[in-house]
């Protein structure tokens, strides 16, 4: 691609907070710990049998709106939701758009928001970022943390553990700043890893009743149904 072409290229930053965090997308040459305003980060959201992710993971909720839902556990002190923005180079924006699509929106909607890196003289960007927004049907609403933790540790797709989804999240957070915890991951992680995890056969009976089969990792994108 020639200088000029590559001006013409649409600039993209995307915001994760989820397993971004930890899992980049492809073809990024910035990565920037910092945080979002205005939402509380939820594992409201459901993944049932999604390859990334099955069972809860997390989504974004208006403060205001999730001041409504009376939720009065670990309730937190601000409206900043921690995470990572990622610029991605600009002439494989397209490619990156398609790959998110594939991975990630399953109920998701795409919003554009300020983002506040963590790092003062560093500018601050207008990321993307996709929320479940309340409306889509995988949105579920204000959960207690206990029932959400039981799901998580028993939840297995073809990609893996919906605990390790939690636990990673719960450990990437404490890297980004002294000021990334989020109470609300941790609590469920904390619930979660006094938790028996499931044993492998548990692992393959589910996966089975379900129709799922493992996939490779160059094929994870895709949810496989077996044809019975
Ligand atoms: C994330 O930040 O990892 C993420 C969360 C929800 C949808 C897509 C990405």
């Amino acid at each position: 691609m020639t200088a000029e072409h590559a001006q013409d290229q649409p600039e993209l930053w995307l915001f994760g907070y989820g397993s971004l965090i930890w899992k980049p997308p492809p073809h990024f040459d910035q990565r920037i710990p910092g945080y979002i305003k205005g939402y509380v980060r939820r594992f409201w959201q459901d993944h049932r049998g999604t390859p990334e992710a099955p069972g809860r993971v997390v989504t974004l909720i208006e403060r205001g709106f999730w001041k409504t839902l009376g939720d009065t556990q670990n309730p937190p002190e601000n409206d900043l939701v921690w995470g990572v923005a990622y610029h991605i180079i600009p002439e494989k924006v397209e490619e990156v758009r398609e790959y998110l699509d594939i991975r990630e929106i399953n109920g998701y909607s795409i919003q554009y928001t300020p983002f506040v890196p963590a790092e003062e003289g560093i500018p601050e960007q207008t990321c993307l970022v996709y929320i479940g927004m309340p409306d889509n049907p995988q949105f579920l609403g204000a959960l207690q943390p206990q029932v959400v933790a039981e799901k998580i540790n028993e939840s297995i797709g073809p990609s893996g553990e919906n605990r390790e989804y939690l636990l990673q999240l719960d450990e990437a957070l404490q890297t980004l700043s002294p000021d990334s915890h989020d109470e609300h991951i941790s609590d469920l992680a904390r619930r979660v890893r006094s938790m028996t995890p499931p044993t492998r056969s548990t692992h393959h009976r589910r996966l089975s009743k379900t129709g799922l089969q493992r996939v490779s990792s160059t094929e994870e994108q895709e949810e496989v149904e077996k044809t019975a």
